[in-house]
């Protein structure tokens, strides 16, 4: 595995496998890299021949006083794991690469309606970072195919719509959210979490499912669903930023055209904030 540290770096590595007509799977993450991420660099492996996975805390996506210096970096362990999954080439530029004039000035990508709701109103600009830098990375690294996680189901979708808005050449691929065998979503985050903390945090993907199975029973009142969920949610502690049920194509409200339903949480425990889904089919 090579590690490139630059873009002309990466640049003339990708050239090489270009040349010969090899094609390129990329799996963006933030780094502290844990089973879900390694799932996608799996999927990514089936589709490719080479796959390049990118390790950049992009300041440009998390508001002020939420956790950019403290969010955790690991690199010799994520080389290790990336290695260990047979990745090719490992791109982990820094700030001064992806935003080498600084980020005032920087252009930026949004997607409006899909980020204007859920972690877009509660993170202000967070969605607008991510495609900014999810766009920047496609432009160096010219995938053919580029794999996210179902966990972060808004982040997908809203990636998806800039793709297809901006006619960018590159496919997307979701895979399913990877959890720990009491149910909580993988996450970077979930390393903040107390030891009390660890053992109510489940929670958050029970009451997700209970919400799922009540309306695959055929029960109909959303609203009430939803207040339940998030009363259950604050009793055991913890501060719901939203519980929401929504078409899992436009984010928003259920209409009589909904084919899949997504239900949605966010939801802060102490200091750590997690977010999940699950989604239901309607045919
Ligand atoms: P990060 O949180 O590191 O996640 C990188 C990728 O891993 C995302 O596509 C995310 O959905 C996926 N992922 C995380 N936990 C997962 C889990 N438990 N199961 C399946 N997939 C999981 O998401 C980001 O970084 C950033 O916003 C990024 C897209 C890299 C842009 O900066």
């Amino acid at each position: 595995m090579r590690t490139c540290n630059s873009n002309a770096q990466l640049h003339a590595a990708l050239k090489c496998y270009r040349s010969e007509g090899q094609s390129i799977a990329f799996v963006p993450t933030m780094g502290n890299l844990h089973e879900g991420h390694l799932d996608l660099v799996r999927k990514a492996r089936t589709l490719c021949d080479i796959v390049v996975v990118s390790i950049f805390v992009n300041p440009l996506q998390f508001g002020a006083g939420e956790d950019l210096d403290a969010y955790p970096r690991t690199l010799a362990a994520d080389k290790e794991k990336l290695f260990s999954e047979g990745v090719q080439l490992l791109f982990a530029p820094g700030v001064e690469d992806i935003y080498p004039e600084g980020m005032d000035k920087q252009t930026v990508v949004g997607v409006p309606d899909l980020g204007d709701t859920l972690c877009g109103t509660s993170r202000p600009g967070h969605f607008d970072g991510v495609t900014t830098v999810v766009c920047k990375l496609f432009n160096i690294v010219q995938p053919d195919v580029s794999v996210f996680g179902e966990k972060d189901f808004q982040q997908l979708s809203i990636v998806r719509k800039m793709v297809t808005d901006l006619c960018m050449p590159v496919e997307i691929v979701g895979v399913a959210t990877t959890r720990d065998e009491d149910g909580l979503a993988k996450s970077s985050r979930n390393g903040y979490l107390s030891r009390e903390e660890r053992d109510i945090a489940p929670l958050i993907h029970q009451t997700l499912n209970t919400c799922r199975e009540a309306i695959a029973c055929g029960f109909d009142n959303f609203l009430q669903l939803e207040s339940h969920a998030r009363m259950k949610l604050l009793q055991a502690g913890f501060e719901p930023d939203y519980f929401a049920i929504r078409d899992a194509r436009t984010l928003r409200a259920v209409t009589e055209d909904t084919e899949e339903i997504a239900i949605l949480a966010a939801a802060r425990l102490g200091n750590t904030r997690l977010i999940d889904n699950v989604r239901l089919s309607l045919n």
